[in-house]
């Protein structure tokens, strides 16, 4: 009796000391397409949260350039540098290269070879009636000019997920429709061959969308957003440029915290008396000239580390490149390993 409770407890500690040395992590695939410097809603909505799940998963973190091409196959000159550049701004939120590995998702070909699989198990109306994509062909008028690559968007996606056997995925809500096309691929896959794939779970970011200085929501194409890299001249600049309470008009009108975004930016970025703030707003005691003020100097506290990070890889580019070569052979040997899986499986050479 004695015998097996010690089996049993060995066991035990075996287990728990290969958790803590991260042989049993779950795993996470975050990812980003490279469209351009990243902004305040990305730092809010996405980096942060990776930095804070970079101990207790295993994360891997993609540069998406070939999804990129599915709107900007015409517009190929400025990709590469656009994935540089993100990278940096990973980096300098603070992504720690050594635990997690940064990859070019064009880089690693296996991709493409799992794209092309599981392309077969997905039907056309199936990828037609996804809402993310529908949306986006509205948005940019692509209903009857939409690429076979564009409508594969979750298909591709999903190869970028299951060759990592990734877990759980950190995305906005917008992206759980191309989340539940890689969940069924994972389901299908596994019960035509053998159970590869761990079905990946969404896991969407708590922080919702920040407001763009206009008050819609901040994004690039509405031209409404304050860069993580911003320099502080600029930042001052659109932070005076940013829209408040419309009805707050002169110095000594009650204010509306709740439709401000510099309010939201403060609450955000700058929590330091935020009580006060909203109190002397609604009493008309605070002018908006003076909070903003106040917020661009909080802002530029909070963005000192982050700037300085960027300034020190800018000044060592051979270091950026080495952080992406080393994330592309950590994850190359993990997708070869699957890929290897995955025809032993099909029974393909
Ligand atoms: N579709 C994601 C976006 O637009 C980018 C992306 C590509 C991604 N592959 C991924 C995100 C894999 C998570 C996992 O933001």
């Amino acid at each position: 009796m004695l015998a097996i409770v010690n089996v049993f407890l060995y066991i035990y500690s075996l287990n728990h000391r290969r958790h803590k040395e991260g042989i049993l992590k779950k795993r996470i695939l975050s990812g980003m397409r490279p469209t351009g410097r990243l902004h305040l809603g990305h730092l809010a909505g996405a980096l942060e949260n990776w930095v804070n799940l970079q101990d207790e998963y295993e994360n891997y973190h993609l540069i998406a350039d070939w999804h990129a091409l599915t709107t900007a196959y015409d517009q190929t000159a400025d990709l590469q540098e656009n994935s540089r550049q993100m990278v940096i701004d990973w980096l300098s939120a603070g992504i720690d290269p050594q635990k997690s590995p940064i990859f070019i998702q064009s880089h690693i070909p296996e991709h493409a070879e799992l794209h092309l699989i599981l392309s077969m198990l997905v039907t056309v109306p199936r990828l037609q009636r996804n809402p993310a994509v529908k949306e986006q062909a509205q948005a940019l008028h692509l209903e009857d000019i939409m690429s076979y690559g564009h409508l594969g968007y979750p298909v591709l996606q999903a190869a970028d997920i299951l060759l990592y056997k990734g877990n759980l995925v950190p995305v906005g809500e917008d992206q759980m429709p191309h989340l539940e096309i890689a969940r069924e691929l994972a389901r299908r896959f596994n019960k035509l061959y053998a159970r590869v794939f761990p079905e990946p779970e969404g896991k969407v970011n708590v922080f919702g969308r920040l407001p763009g200085t206009d008050a819609q929501r901040m994004s690039k194409s509405l031209n409404n957003t304050i860069l993580i890299s911003e320099e502080p001249e600029s930042l001052g600049l659109k932070l005076r440029k940013c829209i408040t309470d419309p009805q707050k008009i002169r110095m000594g009108d009650p204010g509306r915290p709740e439709v401000c975004p510099i309010f939201t930016y403060r609450k955000k970025f700058y929590p330091e008396n935020i009580k006060e703030i909203e109190v002397d707003c609604k009493s008309g005691k605070l002018g908006c000239v003076v909070c903003k003020q106040g917020l661009a100097t909080g802002l530029e506290s909070y963005l000192a580390p982050v700037w300085e990070k960027r300034r020190y890889y800018e000044n060592h580019p051979d270091e950026v490149d080495e952080i992406i070569a080393d994330g592309d052979s950590r994850a190359r040997l993990v997708a070869k390993s699957t890929m290897e899986e995955v025809r032993s499986a099909m029974k393909l050479p």
